[in-house]
């Protein structure tokens, strides 16, 4: 071990590396401690834990400090639980009655799941949450269940509609993940060219951005990440990301009875409520075709994809989730590495809130 992963020095040229497990207790015990129940704690820890372990770390543990700060502040009530507040047929809405988005959209989806056994399709929509991390979290739900599941959410103003340059869409992300042998397909993407989050994560370790990921506050294309967060994210495609976006707003803020567009409170208020609106839709494979029929069907479409032959420059043909899902046997093998800021800033939250630091990390060099 090169350097004290402990230690704030040096944080931004280390990385830790901790089992999967370890973190999630740890994170689990960061939550208790802000006040929400050992179940929810424990839900909301392996939501972002599963982020990390698939190798999206913008929607990890690294998001943890703004969670608790917001249940400190008041903006997120730990002890709120969401409930079904109206049902018809397949249809269920849910009061997520401001409690940790994490935790309002693992109960939507749970609720649409239901609700497809039962019926062939569920779909249910949230509104009073925040933000829920990783849409893929909740799609991956459905697989298991037999189903397919679509997991979507709107969030604060981030974009310009295309041609405008008024923030009033937000990025929000769509995931759709669907079974199939040895692992579900599942695709899961922010509608901006990248979600926000790594551009906080490159703030974060003061790396550059690609030159199309942001605007700066004046308008122009920017490589500085902090210059970018404070200005606008590009939108994926131009006036198609842009579409979709007003699209997904639509499901999920209008339909819900959220807020929507430019009245999504931003999660950095941490002391105000977000009404963050998502949707939740799950659809029983066995209500539509023979369920061993649809496994050999998906099976030959994803192998005749990533058998395919490449393009020039490319190694092979890849179907969206397959990066995630060798990244998520890398961290269960290995451990899951956090950037060194990720970890220093988890250690000043267990300080401030009295919790212990898992025993078990081991540090490297980053870069
Ligand atoms: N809760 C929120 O408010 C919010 C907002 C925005 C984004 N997010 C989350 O941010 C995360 C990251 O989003 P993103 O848009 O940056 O994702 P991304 O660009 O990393 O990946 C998008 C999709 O492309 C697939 N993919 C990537 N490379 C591939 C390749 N070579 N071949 C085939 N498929 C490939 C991935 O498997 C993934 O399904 C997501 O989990 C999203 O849900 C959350």
């Amino acid at each position: 071990m090169s350097s004290d992963p402990h230690s704030g020095d040096g944080a931004s040229e280390t990385t830790v590396c901790i089992p999967r497990d370890a973190l999630v207790a740890f994170a689990s015990r960061l939550l208790c401690a802000a006040g929400l129940s050992d179940a929810d704690a424990g839900l909301a820890a392996s939501a972002l834990v599963n982020a990390d372990a698939r190798g999206v770390a913008s929607h990890g543990v690294a998001r943890l400090p703004v969670y608790l700060d917001r249940l400190h502040r008041g903006g997120t009530d730990p002890r709120a639980q969401p409930v079904v507040e109206r049902r018809s047929g397949a249809v269920a809405v849910v009061d997520g009655a401001n409690a940790l988005g994490l935790v309002v959209a693992r109960y939507g989806m749970r609720q649409a799941l239901q609700l497809a056994k039962e019926r062939g399709a569920g779909v249910v929509a949230c509104r009073r949450s925040g933000h829920f991390g990783a849409a893929a979290e909740y799609a991956l739900m459905g697989p298991p269940e037999g189903c397919i599941a679509i997991a979507m959410t709107n969030v604060n103003a981030a974009m310009a509609p295309w041609g405008g340059s008024t923030p009033l869409i937000g990025n929000n992300p769509i995931a759709i993940a669907a079974p199939a042998p040895g692992s579900p397909f599942v695709v899961d993407m922010a509608l901006s060219t990248v979600a926000r989050g790594k551009i906080r994560l490159a703030a974060t370790r003061g790396e550059p951005i690609p030159p199309d990921w942001a605007i700066d506050g004046a308008g122009k294309p920017t490589i500085d990440a902090r210059a970018a967060l404070e200005g606008l994210l590009t939108p994926l495609g131009g006036p198609k990301g842009s579409g979709l976006a007003i699209a997904v707003d639509i499901l999920s803020g209008l339909l819900s009875g959220s807020a929507f567009g430019a009245d999504l409170v931003p999660q950095n208020r941490y002391g105000q409520t977000q009404d963050v609106g998502h949707l939740f839709i799950a659809l029983h494979v066995a209500a539509f075709t023979d369920p061993d029929n649809f496994q050999n069907r998906i099976a030959f479409m994803l192998d005749t994809i990533r058998h395919s032959a490449p393009a020039p420059g490319y190694d092979g043909v890849l179907v969206p989730g397959d990066i995630e899902r060798d990244n998520e046997r890398h961290a269960d093998e290995h451990g899951i590495t956090l950037h060194g800021r990720t970890y220093a800033a988890l250690l000043r939250a267990a300080v401030a809130l009295g919790v212990a630091a898992p025993t078990d990390v081991s540090g490297v060099r980053y870069g």
